[in-house]
This record gives structure tokens, C-alpha cells and sequence, in this order.
């Protein structure tokens, strides 16, 4: 059975859908005291899919319960999907005295989990899991919604780190070139980024990237093709997580549409990883 999370229920739905395997009634109920209690139905002898997108501390705290109470109602394995993962950006630490934030999370969901599958994880962060930990890639969906009639298009990622991204989108679109900008962070919101000698003018731009959080990074990169006379700008990412004021961000930079997949359900979101997290379970 297929046990949803509060922030993936669209993703968990459609996993169902997609592999024929039932889906968990779930509540979520609050203590007087604020304290949170997640319940699931019986399931003895069966397998348990947790399904949940930890973008938020309660979130987080929603998995481990969960995790937890599949396996009191018997559970016979317990599969974690993280859509998307969250503090997964804090893979080391930024200064003395920080944590690996990665991996406590990592930990702690690890109590819970005989096997976890993370979708596009921003750092390599599977060695932080104690069971088998897999990434998988579902940045090819982002083809999916892109207009069929781009002009001459460019797959453009903000840094060359982001290629990873980029290029299997560019590979499911089925044409293009690929490109990268170079990105210097000087703070948690801004990004100074170095543009390369790529010719945009006229062209369509495919922005791509594995997260758009305060859209400080995207924000820059369409301002720089801006000033080169680029065509239409598109902006993907496979998490939308889109902070307070990024899609206005994005909207006053002058682009055309922004989509992303659902491992982090909101309005940008166009297509699904349900497929891509099927073949892996
Ligand atoms: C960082 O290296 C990631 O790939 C993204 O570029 C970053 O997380 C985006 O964050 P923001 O939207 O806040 O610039």
C-alpha cells in the first residue's frame, strides 16, 4: 500500500495509479498541546510505500511518525520515497560549530526505512543513509510540458553543476544545445553569475535547474539573457519550492512560464515523477 505524506498526496495518487498498488487512508490529527498523530489502516503482511516530500520540519516529523506507524500496523517492509528532500543542501558544514544537516535527517529517517529512494537530491546524500539509499533522476519530465515550436532552443543551466540536469532535459526534448553559465553564491539569497559566450539572440532559453528555492539564482541568469536579445525564457526545475516572492521574482525577470514536477506539489507544478519512482520499486 501506498502511504501518503500530507505535502505529496497529488505524487502519491498518481504512483497508485501508476502501479496498480492501493492507497492508505492516512489522518493527521494535533494533540491539544500542538503535538502531531499520524494513523494508517491496518497492514499486516503487506509492503509499505511512504511517500513524503519533507519541505517542512513538520513534514519531517510526519515521515517518522508515519514510518513508524506502518510498522506498528505491520508492515511487512517499508519503502521511504523522498520526492524532495529536505536540508539536503547542507551536506557539510558551512562554518565551526554547523551540523551535516543531511545526515541527522538522513538518520532519523533511516530508523524507519528497509530501503529509501530519493528523487534528484541536490548533494550526494545517499552514503548518509544506514539502508540501501538510491537517487533517482526525473529531470528528463521536464521535457514534457515545454511548447513543441521552441526556436533554435538552448538548455541553459545556471551552473555547471545544474548540466546534470539540463542535459536530460535537452535529451527528452529531443533537440538543442546544451550550456552552462558560472555561479558565485555570496549569500543565502544572493547569486552573482558569470555568463558564457553562448549566442542567445532570438533563441528560446530552457533554464534548468534541480531547485528553484528564492529564484535569486534564476533571477539572475534571465537577466543576463535579457541583455543579450534572448527569445522566450522557460524556466524547469524538478523542485519548485519557490520561497516567498520567487514566482514574482521569475514573473518581474521577464519569464514566459515555469514549471516543475510534482516532488513538491504547488502552482508551477506540470508533470509528474510518478513514473520515474514506479520503475524503481
Ligand atoms: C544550488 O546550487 C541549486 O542547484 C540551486 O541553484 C539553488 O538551490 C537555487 O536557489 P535559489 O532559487 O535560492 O537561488
Amino acid at each position: 500500500m501506498i502511504v501518503s505524506g500530507s505535502a505529496s498526496q497529488s505524487l502519491a495518487a498518481s504512483l497508485a495509479a501508476e502501479t496498480g498498488r492501493a492507497l492508505a487512508t492516512v489522518e493527521v490529527e494535533r494533540f491539544p498541546d500542538g503535538e502531531l498523530l499520524a494513523s494508517v489502516p491496518d497492514f499486516a503482511g503487506d509492503e509499505a510505500v511512504v511517500v513524503a516530500a519533507t519541505v517542512s520540519d513538520a513534514a519531517h516529523l510526519e515521515l517518522l511518525q508515519l514510518q513508524d506507524a506502518v510498522r506498528e500496523a505491520g508492515a511487512t517492509t517499508v519503502t521511504t520515497v523522498l520526492p524532495y528532500m529536505g536540508y539536503a543542501r547542507q551536506d557539510k558544514p558551512f562554518a565551526a560549530g554547523h551540523p551535516v544537516s543531511a545526515r541527522a535527517m538522513a538518520r532519523a529517517i533511516s530508523t524507519g526505512a528497509d530501503r529509501v529512494l530519493v528523487v534528484n537530491p541536490h548533494a550526494a546524500v545517499t552514503d548518509f543513509f544506514d539502508p540501501p539509499a538510491v537517487a533517482l533522476d526525473a529531470a528528463g519530465r521536464l521535457a514534457e510540458p515545454l511548447p513543441g515550436d521552441l526556436v533554435d532552443p538552448l538548455f541553459l543551466a545556471p551552473d555547471a553543476n545544474a548540466r546534470r540536469i539540463a542535459e536530460p532535459v535537452r535529451d527528452a526534448y529531443g533537440a538543442g544545445a546544451v550550456d552552462h553559465f558560472e555561479k558565485t553564491r555570496r549569500s543565502s539569497t544572493e547569486v552573482e553569475i558569470a555568463p558564457s559566450d553562448a549566442d542567445v539572440a532570438g533563441r528560446d532559453v530552457v533554464v534548468v535547474d534541480d531547485i528553484v528555492a528564492t529564484g535569486g539564482t534564476m533571477s539572475e541568469a534571465i537577466a543576463v539573457l535579457a541583455e543579450r536579445g534572448v527569445g522566450r525564457v522557460f524556466v524547469g526545475c524538478v523542485h519548485p519550492v519557490l520561497a516567498a516572492g520567487a514566482r514574482l521574482k521569475l514573473a518581474r525577470a521577464g519569464v514566459e512560464a515555469v514549471f516543475g514536477t510534482d516532488t513538491v506539489e504547488g502552482a508551477v507544478t506540470a508533470v509528474s515523477v510518478a513514473p520515474t519512482v514506479a520503475a524503481a520499486l
